[in-house]
């Protein structure tokens, strides 16, 4: 172990921030600019703490070397927020518009959705309960949701349905008909019922690889992560994410990503929702 305070006198050099920024788009595609130096230090200092490193330099080092600890720095780099029925005007588009729609053109086909950039699953869920409560509508609706993120720690919390502090609080105050039919209280948490929990899978996936399944999604949901990529990673994304999407599917970006400054495949329709362009269907 190091002696005394020698961690606290561990500062991330110019030289060393650019090693760590570079690792950092290798292994997740995020830009990472000088301004976020004092974020990176702050979210990987604990890490060097518990393995016993002094400088940063040997932590660059054991990420190079070391694959497990790879999946760890990139827990620790990625920003996680989120909220359940984050950015209202997004639910209100989907319940009045895009769930009638599609109800009514595939009366006989089960809406595939994907929550890309899941993080730790509130938006799967609320998606969840929004279809299950279209349902009591348009009984014939039968829907899956996959819900994806590169960051293994927080599909771990996802996969447990369990939500604490400040999330849960928010969603039980906003929605406390929908917290009392989908969640049972767990000392101050709310846990998702199962029947909730089996409509959404979780898995692990980095946005700029192929999606394995081929052309299936109707509805995507890519919501506050492209902010995180420069423009060609975010066009790399955009046409990964194209070609996740089945014929007539609609794209859900998040409040500060536009994306009519770049080429892509997709067209804006409304705030927030963009549909696959002719020559590209
Ligand atoms: C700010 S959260 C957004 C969560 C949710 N989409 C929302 O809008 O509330 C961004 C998420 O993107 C994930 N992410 C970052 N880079 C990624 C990549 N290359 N592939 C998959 N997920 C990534 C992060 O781990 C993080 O959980």
């Amino acid at each position: 172990m190091m002696p005394g305070n020698a961690f606290d006198n561990a500062d991330l050099t110019g030289a060393d921030f650019a090693a760590l920024a570079s690792l950092v788009r290798e292994h997740t595609g995020i830009a990472m600019h000088e301004h976020k130096r004092v974020l990176l230090q702050g979210r990987l200092r604990p890490r060097l703490r518990t393995l016993g490193l002094a400088r940063y330099g040997d932590y660059i080092a054991r990420v190079r070397a070391d694959r497990a600890e790879v999946q760890a720095f990139i827990n620790l780099v990625t920003t996680n927020d989120t909220a359940f029925f984050r950015t209202p005007a997004v639910w209100d588009y989907l319940e009045r518009d895009f769930l009638p729609g599609w109800v009514a053109q595939h009366p006989q086909r089960t809406l595939r959705i994907w929550s890309a950039a899941a993080a730790s699953g509130e938006e799967a869920y609320s998606l969840a309960m929004l279809c299950s409560g279209f349902q009591a509508r348009a009984p014939q609706l039968t829907f899956s949701i996959t819900a994806t993120d590169i960051d293994t720690a927080v599909l771990a919390t996802a996969a447990t349905g369990l939500y604490e502090g400040r999330t849960a609080q928010r969603f039980a105050d906003a929605h406390p008909e929908l917290a009392r039919t989908h969640f049972t209280p767990e000392g101050g948490a709310l846990r998702a019922r199962p029947e909730l929990r089996a409509h959404v899978r979780f898995g692990e996936h980095h946005l700029l690889a192929p999606w394995p399944g081929g052309a299936q999604f109707d509805l995507v949901l890519l919501r506050n992560v492209l902010i995180y990529f420069d423009e060609d990673n975010q066009q790399r994304v955009l046409g990964q994410v194209h070609a996740a999407m089945a014929p007539g599917a609609r794209l859900i970006l998040g409040e500060q990503e536009s994306i009519t400054r770049i080429a892509t495949p997709f067209e804006f329709e409304q705030a927030h929702v963009y549909r696959i362009r002719q020559e590209h269907a």
